[in-house]
């Protein structure tokens, strides 16, 4: 039995576009970190483009002059991988000793952090992932800046 003006039907149908609708709209499982980086393929473009803000950037480009770029690359791209929950295990030396002596001051590192936004901006890192690398780059700052 239905009313005259609103037949059960139409309720009925309302009520499955509805239920669809809501469906339709669920979040699909929330890609990772690492994913949202784009995985191994992604880290390596991105520790490119870093070294290459870097080579660029007066502030802190005579600081790698006698450093083994191959090397920082590899360092760099397995830290990064690491913190993001990527699995992989970084072998480099702690923050502090990797940065002891170098004097390095609190413009330098402010410089070095925007080489790397740059970066994840040439490698089109969606902003929310960069913020959440940023963040936990951040309380670092202390091993580098004495
Ligand atoms: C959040 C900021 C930083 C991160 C995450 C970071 C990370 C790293 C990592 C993973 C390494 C490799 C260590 C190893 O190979 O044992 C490294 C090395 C190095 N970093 Fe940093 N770093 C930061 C800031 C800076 C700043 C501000 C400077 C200077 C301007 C700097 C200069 C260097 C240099 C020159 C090396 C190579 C050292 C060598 O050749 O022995 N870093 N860094």
């Amino acid at each position: 039995m239905s009313s005259p003006g609103f037949p059960l039907q139409k309720v009925s149908l309302v009520m499955l576009l509805v239920i669809a609708a809501g469906c339709a709209s669920l979040p699909a499982e929330k890609p990772t970190l690492y994913q949202q980086f784009g995985g191994a393929a992604g880290v390596n473009d991105l520790a490119n483009a870093f070294i290459m803000r870097l080579a660029e950037d007066p502030l802190v480009v005579d600081s790698f002059a006698d450093t083994d770029m191959d090397q920082f690359h590899g360092h760099i791209s397995d830290q990064f991988c690491n913190l993001m929950g990527g699995g992989c295990e970084y072998t480099g030396r702690d923050m502090v000793e990797a940065h002891q002596g170098m004097n390095i001051d609190p413009r330098q590192f402010n410089a070095l952090v925007e080489d790397l936004m740059q970066a994840m901006d040439d490698v089109d890192i969606p902003q929310g992932a960069q913020n959440r690398l940023l963040q936990m780059l951040a309380p670092m700052y202390g091993d580098m800046v004495q």
